[in-house]
């Protein structure tokens, strides 16, 4: 079975686990803080603030940003389930901004018709590895004074302009979940200019606590390990050769899939650098077999593949309240969405295997 993800872990990885075993130091200490800065360094931002795993980090990059009670956040309905529950975690109410069809991110232009007077914020969710187009959010958020929070879970070393992902709008926030670009077990961090911002996501991380049992804040306790820390600095140092791999392996798969009638490719944008977290291919109506079934026959093959997101976000059952405005675009694709592997460990003969059970979908 060619595997749709797989962590990349070598002996760097091991023997930075092992000296931290030996350290005796496991909770938050020097090692977090030295991933915390070069992280920080490697987007382009000022802090760092590492946190058990990328949810914890939208929930208190958030409530930094004072989302509360009755505030609105504009959010796609098209990524995973935390860019939503975080803004309810908080006492907000997320919103939706439809999709671009052929991008899949927040379509700038239903970002405008979705603020409103209560709208606070707007979260871009890089998906896929891609960045949102981030000019246009920028302008809307500029006009009507709301923060940008960018969910940059799935966009490491994703670029926009030059720039990468996590420093394209005012705080953003990754995970380090085993299947991400590069991963540290479970976590996630919070990067941003904003020292005011960075202050109270590290008191909010842990327990709101100013110094040794001074609580200044109610917080949590959001806090990652050393040997989460240890794994991040090796990882981080791989990760553009990580994301080069991703790249090289999407442009086979782009070449060849491009040949088959019914079956679109992902499309990378203008200015944007694609990371590719996941390969994502769309069924459209002229092809002859359904998406779930394209998944079966594939799996069938020894080809991992699975598909993307079940339902719109705010179908999810756990969202009790339908949005007034639905998002038509992302309702129509997202029926139509696979994954396919991409990750550095496919070699290009699995490309050639992915690419020969594609090809005889069509056949008897
Ligand atoms: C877009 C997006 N946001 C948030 C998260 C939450 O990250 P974590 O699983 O580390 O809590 C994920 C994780 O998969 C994600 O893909």
């Amino acid at each position: 079975m060619i595997p749709i993800a797989k962590p990349n872990l070598g002996d760097e990885e091991r023997r930075a686990v092992i000296e931290v075993l030996d350290s005796g130091q496991f909770a938050q200490g020097a090692k977090v803080a030295e991933f915390e800065k070069r992280f920080a360094e490697y987007v382009g931002r000022g802090h760092g603030i590492a946190v058990s795993n990328g949810t914890a980090a939208l929930h208190i990059a958030l409530l930094a940003h004072g989302i509360g009670k009755g505030q609105e956040v504009v959010v796609p309905p098209l990524t995973f389930f935390a860019s939503a529950s975080t803004v309810i975690l908080c006492g907000g109410k997320p919103t939706f901004a439809d999709i671009d069809r052929n991008l899949y991110n927040m379509e700038p232009t239903h970002l405008k018709s979705a603020v409103t007077k209560r709208t606070r914020a707007v979260m871009p969710v890089h998906l896929y590895g891609q960045t949102a187009e981030m000019d246009p959010i920028n302008e809307t958020a500029e006009a009507h004074d709301l923060v940008v929070l960018e969910d940059a879970c799935q966009a490491h070393g994703a670029e926009y302009h030059g720039k990468k992902a996590g420093a394209l709008g005012d705080t953003a926030c990754f995970s380090f979940y085993p299947t991400k670009n590069m991963m540290t077990g479970e976590g996630g961090i919070i990067v941003t200019d904003d020292p005011q911002v960075a202050e109270t996501c590290r008191l909010l991380r842990s327990h709101g606590e100013r110094a040794k049992y001074d609580h200044v804040l109610v917080g949590f306790n959001y806090r990652t390990t050393e040997v989460a820390a240890a794994i991040g600095l090796v990882q981080l140092r791989k990760l553009d050769g990580f994301v080069r791999r991703r790249r090289e392996n999407a442009a086979r798969l782009t070449k060849g899939i491009s040949q088959i009638e019914g079956l679109s490719p992902p499309v990378e944008g203008n200015w944007m650098l694609h990371s590719y977290y996941q390969y994502i291919v769309r069924v459209e109506d002229s092809f002859p077999l359904s998406r779930d079934r394209i998944v079966e026959r594939l799996n069938s093959d020894g080809v991992g593949c699975r598909p993307s997101y079940p339902s719109v976000l705010y179908a999810q059952k756990a969202f009790r309240r339908r949005p007034r405005t639905r998002c038509p675009v992302a309702e129509d694709v997202v029926g139509r969405l696979f994954e396919l592997p991409v990750h550095p460990l496919v070699s290009p003969e699995d490309v050639d295997t992915i690419l020969g059970s594609l090809d005889r979908l069509r056949g008897p």
